[in-house]
């Protein structure tokens, strides 16, 4: 049974106060895994060994559940319509060391939910560690999927949940990274309580940096740019090799289901939750979908990426070292670490200067940081 309260945040009725958006519909169930206000820190360390802007990190790998991370923020919203629906069982996938799995197992343990993980591990026996070890400690079930087609995970997330279909169960599937519009919806929190935080110190963003790997955070994060009327740039440093239109047109399609539930633009039909896994998005035409996103206050920096997702490039090792170095903060070699490595890089590029305020979103993934202990400290100077 359930634990948390469920909690239409985007009550139309009521308006006025931020995140309170009138138009048709019905609330949004919200179910609650502790997610409030993180911390905002100055990282003046960082900055000043940069030479560029003034640097602010929002801690969202600080969320209090499941060791942390901006997951969490979309889950109260899948969950929340999961339960509001009377779902007995989740299914999701993502790669054996998902970030995304680990806080789904966690908040479904929290809330009784019965989590089903479809797993993508290389050679189908996966090292017992980092995230997939936590799965387990938090009892989810796991489906192991083979690495490669990615398509198979989600063709393999609908072959699940029909089998509990089947058996009777109330199933509510959603994709890898949670990256709906309703997960999208958790991030128009972050934005708010950011904005309430440069407000108190006297800063005003002008560019906003996260890791993006399926678009889901960096869609929510100008879903809130828009519920809150603000200008900065919206940065997604792509941590993985997709073709840069395909991704963005894929972030522009949760961004207009985003605006769909909140009533700034047409309702989309809802992919996912109860229904069957939708079919992928048509190829867009070369530049569309990156000027739409542009035409949205969205960025993709597509050149960090290396070798391809999880390859540890120099600029992580560079991003991972300064961090801990200036700040005694610790960023992961997967996300957060690309992330940084794009900022940096565009800092040095002269693309961000000593007038801009940046505002780093800290997404997590800090369970992936050990298992990749000698490829993080290759040539950092390690004593
Ligand atoms: C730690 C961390 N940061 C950032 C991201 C990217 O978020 P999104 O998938 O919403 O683009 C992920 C996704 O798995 C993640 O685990």
């Amino acid at each position: 049974m359930a634990t948390g309260q469920a909690d239409p945040v985007f009550d139309r009725g009521s308006a006025g106060a931020r995140g309170t958006v009138p138009g048709p519909g019905a609330p949004l169930p919200r179910i609650r895994l502790g997610v409030g206000p993180t911390p905002l820190q100055e990282a003046p360390r960082l900055a000043a060994a940069l030479g560029g802007p003034r640097l602010l990190v929002k801690r969202d790998d600080l969320l209090p559940l499941g060791m942390g991370g901006n997951k969490l923020r979309k889950l109260e919203y899948l969950l929340g319509h999961a339960l509001a629906g009377g779902a007995d069982a989740v299914v999701t996938a993502g790669a054996h060391t998902s970030n995304h799995a680990r806080l789904t197992a966690a908040a479904c343990a929290r809330l009784g939910l019965e989590a089903h993980l479809v797993l993508r591990a290389p050679d189908g026996r996966p090292p017992l560690q980092g995230n997939l070890l936590l799965d387990h400690l938090f009892g989810a079930r796991v489906h192991l999927a083979p690495a490669e087609p990615a398509s198979a995970a989600v063709a393999a997330i609908g072959a699940v949940a029909d089998d509990l279909r089947a058996a009777g169960r109330c199933a509510y599937a959603f994709p890898v990274g949670g990256s709906v519009g309703r997960g999208a919806l958790g991030y128009v929190h972050a934005v708010e309580e950011l904005l309430t935080q440069c407000a108190e110190r006297g800063a005003q963003p002008t560019a906003v940096f996260t890791a993006t790997g399926s678009g889901g955070t960096h869609a929510g994060l100008l879903l809130g740019r828009r519920v809150c009327a603000q200008g900065w740039r919206a940065v997604g440093v792509l941590v993985g090799g997709d073709e840069p239109d395909a991704f963005a047109a894929e972030t522009l399609a949760i961004l207009r289901a985003g605006e769909g539930l909140l009533g700034f633009g047409p309702a989309q039909p809802e992919a996912w939750g109860f229904a069957p896994p939708p079919p992928p998005l048509p190829t867009p035409a070369a530049g569309e979908a990156r000027a739409a996103l542009a035409a949205a206050g969205g960025e993709l920096l597509a050149g960090y990426v290396g070798a391809g997702y999880g390859d540890i490039t120099p600029g992580v090792r560079e991003a991972l070292a300064l961090t801990a170095r200036t700040e005694g903060l610790v960023l992961d070699p997967v996300y957060t670490g690309k992330a940084m490595a794009g900022l940096i890089g565009e800092i040095r590029a002269g693309r961000l200067g000593p007038r801009d305020t940046v505002v780093f979103l800290h997404t997590g993934g800090l369970p992936g940081l050990f298992s990749r202990a000698a490829d993080v400290l290759q040539g950092a100077g390690a004593g």
